[in-house]
């Protein structure tokens, strides 16, 4: 029986984000949800196969208030030949790491396999990134009984969210770390979040949870007060206990060594926001083909982490991430949205 989106919540009105490549897995969502808050699993970068084992530890730790994150599927790279030449352009840097650059491949994120394993086992929430999937993929999920959610950053995609039948939005404000979440990958028209919270509220009556640079109590207070009905979080939590973030990206942001966060689509070939290192700085600009991007720069990624390289490695995070802090997540979920 499909619930309304307030009645899946905790006590506390706080969402962890779903933060695929690591950092948000079973450990993590267990524990912010025993702390009273709503945990989201991310599918993305995720197998079906590995996704159902995530489902299944999840299970074994008894957490049933959840949701899962997918991927909607983007189209083929728009254009090769700057493709090509961004590539090249990289090929220092993998000559210098001693890795051949990974080879820039189109895929859908195992979509279809994903949604035949969760409408075949429901998760109470789906939450969908990178665009808005079809009404029939929202409609089935409804008759699944799962409510569904999808990322926001203007107010023409909220539109589009809302005609395909969607439960709740999350609205990703500028300031979030990770990859813009919207339907086109361009920074036109995106806003703050309390600007673009307003902004949804012309559009939509909707429930909203609003994501962006959310670090504490005082700035979680404010999205609420702005009409959101719960804050989803990502950053804050990066340095917990539980989170799977990687040493090399745990050191950066705690190092002091990038004051910075920059949007970049260097890493992955859209727009995401981490520390300003040199390759985020120098590549900014790279043409948006996704996922072709993120292929090719695995190997150079994963050199580098293995190297201990800060300056190749994307470490994503929202412009708060000052304060985040390295404590067990229900301390974290205590800081941002005290009980009582
Ligand atoms: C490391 C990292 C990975 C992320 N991965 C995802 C993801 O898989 N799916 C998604 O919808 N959002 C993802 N996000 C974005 C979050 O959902 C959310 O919009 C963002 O964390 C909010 O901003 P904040 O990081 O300043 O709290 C990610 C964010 C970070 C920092």
């Amino acid at each position: 029986m499909r619930r309304d989106l307030r009645e899946l919540l905790g006590p506390r009105p706080l969402v962890l984000a779903p933060m695929a490549g690591g950092p948000t897995g079973a450990a993590l969502v267990a524990a912010v949800t025993e702390a009273g808050c709503l945990g989201l699993l991310p599918a993305g970068y995720r197998s079906a196969t590995q996704l159902a084992a995530d489902l299944e530890e999840l299970r074994a730790r008894r957490v049933s208030r959840f949701g899962v994150n997918l991927f909607v599927p983007q189209g083929p790279c728009p254009d090769r030949q700057a493709l090509d030449a961004y590539l090249a352009a990289l090929r220092p840097e993998a000559e210098r790491l001693g890795v051949e650059l990974g080879e820039p491949r189109h895929d859908d994120d195992d979509w279809e396999a994903k949604l035949a394993l969760l409408l075949a086992d429901p998760p109470p929430l789906v939450s969908f990134v990178f665009g808005c999937p079809p009404a029939e993929v929202v409609d089935a999920f409804h008759q699944a009984g799962c409510l569904v959610v999808v990322t926001v950053t203007r107010p023409d995609e909220a539109r589009e969210a809302v005609a395909a039948g969607a439960d709740g939005l999350c609205a990703q404000g500028l300031e979030a770390g990770g990859h813009r979440g919207g339907t086109r990958d361009d920074l036109d028209g995106q806003l703050p979040l309390l600007d673009l919270l307003g902004a949804l509220r012309e559009v939509t009556d909707l429930p909203l949870l609003a994501a962006g640079g959310l670090g504490s109590a005082a700035a979680v207070q404010r999205a609420l007060r702005a009409g959101a009905l719960a804050c989803q979080c990502g950053t804050a939590f990066l340095l917990a206990d539980e989170a799977g973030t990687a040493d090399a990206h745990r050191q950066a942001l705690q190092s002091g060594r990038f004051p910075a966060t920059v949007l970049t689509r260097a890493f992955t070939g859209r727009f995401a926001r981490g520390l300003a290192n040199r390759l985020a700085l120098a590549g900014r600009d790279a043409p948006g083909c996704y996922p072709e991007i993120h292929h090719a720069t695995r190997p150079l990624r994963q050199a580098a982490a293995a190297r201990g390289d800060l300056e190749v490695l994307h470490l994503w995070a929202g412009t708060a991430f000052p304060l985040a802090e390295a404590r067990p997540a229900g301390e974290i979920v205590e800081r941002l949205c005290p009980a009582g």
